[in-house]
């Protein structure tokens, strides 16, 4: 198993390019079920969790190929309707081709996920999405197993106790493209990764409105054509990269973003004492002077995104003050908040609370990564500590961060792999 050694406390300074969004891209693979004609996405990030969509979609008999950030995705005559525990356990993601299959096949087996490091992570909307539009679904051995004579629209509200769901909005309104009459998705997830998928199920034939808002209306049709799409760039790594810029007193300038899909971040870090330069595909970052506390509370879209939670902490915990951060998406997700303390910051978990008291200075250690953001906040925090830090258990990483190591290097981070 690799780990990342960083030598920290040195100044980022250069361009940066975001890559594609992992959560836009993966419900759009699963989209391309929908169709029998060929698909072309580009500006496909190169990470685990793509390979592992690809693996699937071969599984379930497309032909892919993935090259230069560009996926095609064919069809060949053995289509399948069972995907795998092997595949579907290691991302939940992959759940998002219950609803196409569905939808296209009438009949669909979709290993359940199951839990992971950040929370229990249910799919009773999925379900309940999917039963509304007249699919026939069990539970038997781990699987899910989905029937229907011809899915149905119907009006689903679609909130749960946490909010929105953006994977469940993604399946059921896959589903509705293909089934007759109208489906109303209401309490949709406003993300801009659905906004991405539904427009390129628009480009498929798909007739969608009110992608973006919390009422979401589809117009069933009986065939979707191939279609070509740009995935939008991604808006946590881009934040990943603010945080970098931030934390180690530099000016980053990153191409490739979208601003407009991560306002409340951009906010927080003003609020902060961040110099941001926007312009019409980058912005520049830059700390103003020392930096101030804010307070921050997780929430779905447009809110601020539980996925930034763990890098905001790393600065946060190097930020001289106190500051509050309440997860209202995920409240177990803090499981980075002992390894953060094991390199000198001093931040106490009360429930869905993280009490971040500032620390002047980090210091490095051996530390462990235990999930994707998580990952990404020792890396921050380890880029601003004094001496070396270990970060083991680094295959995380992999998963939804294109070359981050590669990325920070170039920019001027001490930061190497170490085969072990
Ligand atoms: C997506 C993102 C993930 C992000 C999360 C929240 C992808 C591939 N992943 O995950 O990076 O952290 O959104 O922004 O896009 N819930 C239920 N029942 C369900 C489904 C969800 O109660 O059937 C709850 C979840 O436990 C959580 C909340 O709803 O508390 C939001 O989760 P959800 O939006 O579904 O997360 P994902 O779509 O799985």
């Amino acid at each position: 198993m690799d780990k990342l050694i960083i030598e920290g406390d040195h100044r980022l300074k250069g361009e940066v390019t975001i890559s594609g969004a992992k959560n836009a891209l993966l419900p759009i693979l699963a989209a391309t079920l929908l169709t029998e004609e060929p698909c072309n996405i580009e500006g496909a990030p190169r990470l685990r969790d793509t390979q592992t969509m690809i693996k699937i979609l071969r599984s379930l008999g497309k032909s892919v190929d993935f090259q230069d950030g560009r996926i095609c995705v064919r069809h060949t005559k053995k289509t399948r309707w069972i995907a795998d525990y092997r595949l579907v356990s290691t991302m939940r993601a992959s759940f998002c081709v219950l609803g196409p299959l569905l939808a296209k096949l009438k009949k669909a087996k979709v290993s359940l996920p199951g839990g992971c490091v950040i929370g229990v992570r249910p799919v009773d909307l999925h379900l309940k999405g999917l039963s509304s539009l007249g699919a026939d679904i069990d539970i038997n051995s781990g699987y899910v197993l989905g029937k229907t004579k011809g899915l149905c629209g119907n009006h689903i509200f679609l909130e749960g106790e946490f909010g929105s769901s953006v994977l469940a909005t993604a399946n059921v309104m896959m589903a509705g493209t293909l089934a007759s009459g109208t489906t109303t998705i209401e309490g949709a997830a406003c993300e801009p990764e659905v906004v991405d998928l539904a427009e390129f199920l628009i480009k498929m034939g798909a007739e969608i409105k009110g992608a973006g808002t919390p009422i979401i209306e589809i117009r069933g049709k009986k065939l979707l054509y191939g279609a070509t799409h740009k995935i939008i760039p991604d808006r946590i790594e881009a934040g990943t990269f603010m945080i970098a810029s931030l934390i180690t007193k530099g000016e980053l300038k990153l191409k490739n973003v979208n601003w407009r899909h991560f306002g409340a971040v951009i906010d927080k870090l003003e609020q902060a004492g961040a110099w941001i330069k926007k312009s019409e595909h980058c912005l520049v970052i830059k700390a103003r002077a020392q930096l101030k506390p804010v307070n921050i509370t997780t929430l779905p879209y447009p809110g601020f995104p539980t996925d930034m939670q763990a890098q905001m902490m790393a600065l946060m915990a190097v930020t001289p003050g106190v500051s509050i951060i309440t997860e209202k998406v995920y409240p177990d997700r803090f499981m980075h908040i002992a390894e953060l303390n094991r390199m000198g910051t001093r931040i106490k978990r009360e429930g869905p609370y993280a009490i971040v008291e500032g620390v002047k200075r980090l210091s490095g250690a051996k530390v462990m990564a235990s999930d994707l953001r998580a990952s990404a906040s020792l890396i921050l925090a380890g880029l601003a500590a004094r001496a070396k830090t270990q970060i083991l258990r680094i295959y995380h990483l992999e998963r939804g961060y294109d070359n981050l190591e590669g990325k920070l290097r170039s920019v001027g981070a001490k930061i190497r792999r170490h085969k072990v």
